[in-house]
């Protein structure tokens, strides 16, 4: 099977690649190595996949109109598998100045892969990951996909709701295969270093305090990366245009997880505590009933187990 991954450079992205070339699947990898944070870790995160042969790696920028350089790289009579990951993420960046870079990245990329997508024909599913930033401050939980209706908190959730509803549009007027799943709080090895855990795995390394925005009382229903990516994986035969939640039923206060990530690194923790930032949310949940009857679907990695991964770098 032929398949597209967009974002493939990423935390999940190269993940998921790894993991579709493991199968026996041929890869085209596109990322154009955003400096959100350091491209050279986005190279590390793929350094042991470009020496195989089914991985093409694109360099190329999706929110960009021309997409002949895509045309390229795909025999049009082959039906092909796309797995839209790439996107500018992180909520507390998206105001301001930086919104911009939020709407190419999140939206317009969007629309010009939907655009390809349409016009080349044979896409057998586009999978879309979208995130339960979508959802905002929600305080009947848990978390359903068609019950809750998302009113994001932050410019980055309001650009996530935005391509998904794209994909919707373009599911249902053109008919074109597709899935959306929401994704929340992935961690794991090579998780992307602006994100809580790794912020706090160094903090601990270093001995510096970990920061806390609020009191520590803020829930997230934190989800292990290989558990996303059999999610990923399981969805791919759903095609009728569905949102579904991709969640890892770990809800803890942030004051318990660190408590785990503690004992995993066997180290104590100093913290402080600040403000609570614009567009955080107070606590996610998600129901994931809809994507284990759709698919058999269970997340099977525990919190302490997923952060033994994370510390030590592997899947
Ligand atoms: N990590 C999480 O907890 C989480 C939660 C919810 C949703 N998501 C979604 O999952 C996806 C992957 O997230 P991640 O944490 O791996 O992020 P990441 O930043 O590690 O990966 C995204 C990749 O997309 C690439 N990219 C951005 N804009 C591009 C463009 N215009 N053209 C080509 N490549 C481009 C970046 O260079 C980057 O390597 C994103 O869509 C994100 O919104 C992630």
């Amino acid at each position: 099977m032929k398949y597209m991954v967009t974002g493939a450079a990423g935390f999940i992205g190269s993940h998921l690649t790894r993991q579709l070339l493991s199968e026996g699947g041929e890869v085209v990898a596109v990322d154009c190595f955003r400096d959100y944070y350091h491209p050279e870790l986005k190279r590390a995160n793929i350094a042991d996949l470009v020496k195989n042969p089914s991985f093409k790696l694109s360099e190329e920028d999706l929110s960009l109109k021309n997409m002949s350089w895509l045309d390229r790289a795909f025999d049009p009579a082959e039906e092909i598998l796309v797995y839209h990951l790439a996107a500018q993420a992180g909520v507390r960046k998206s105001w301001g100045e930086e919104f911009s870079q939020y709407t190419r990245d999140n939206i317009t990329a969007t629309q010009n892969l939907l655009e390809w997508s349409i016009k080349r024909g044979n896409v057998k599913n586009f999978i879309y990951a979208s995130s339960s930033s979508v959802y905002g401050r929600i305080t009947d939980l848990p978390m359903v996909e068609d019950k809750t209706l998302p009113m994001p908190d932050s410019p980055y959730g309001v650009t996530k709701l935005a391509a998904e509803n794209l994909v919707r549009l373009y599911s249902r007027n053109y008919g074109l295969p597709s899935v959306s799943l929401r994704f929340f709080t992935v961690y794991g090895p090579g998780q992307r270093p602006d994100m809580a855990f790794s912020i706090f795995l160094e903090a601990i390394r270093t001995g510096n305090p970990i920061r806390i925005f609020g009191d520590g009382s803020q829930t997230r229903d934190f989800t292990y990366v290989g558990d996303v990516v059999r999610g990923l994986r399981k969805s791919s035969e759903c095609t009728d245009g569905r949102v579904m939640n991709l969640a890892g039923g770990n809800t803890l206060h942030l004051l318990e997880a660190i408590g785990i990530l503690e004992e995993a690194a066997g180290m104590k923790a100093k913290l402080e505590f600040l403000p609570v930032q614009p567009g955080d949310v107070q606590d996610t949940f998600a129901s994931t009933e809809l994507l284990e009857k759709t698919t058999g679907w269970k997340p099977t990695t525990p919190l302490i187990e997923g952060l033994r991964r994370q510390l030590r770098g592997r899947i």
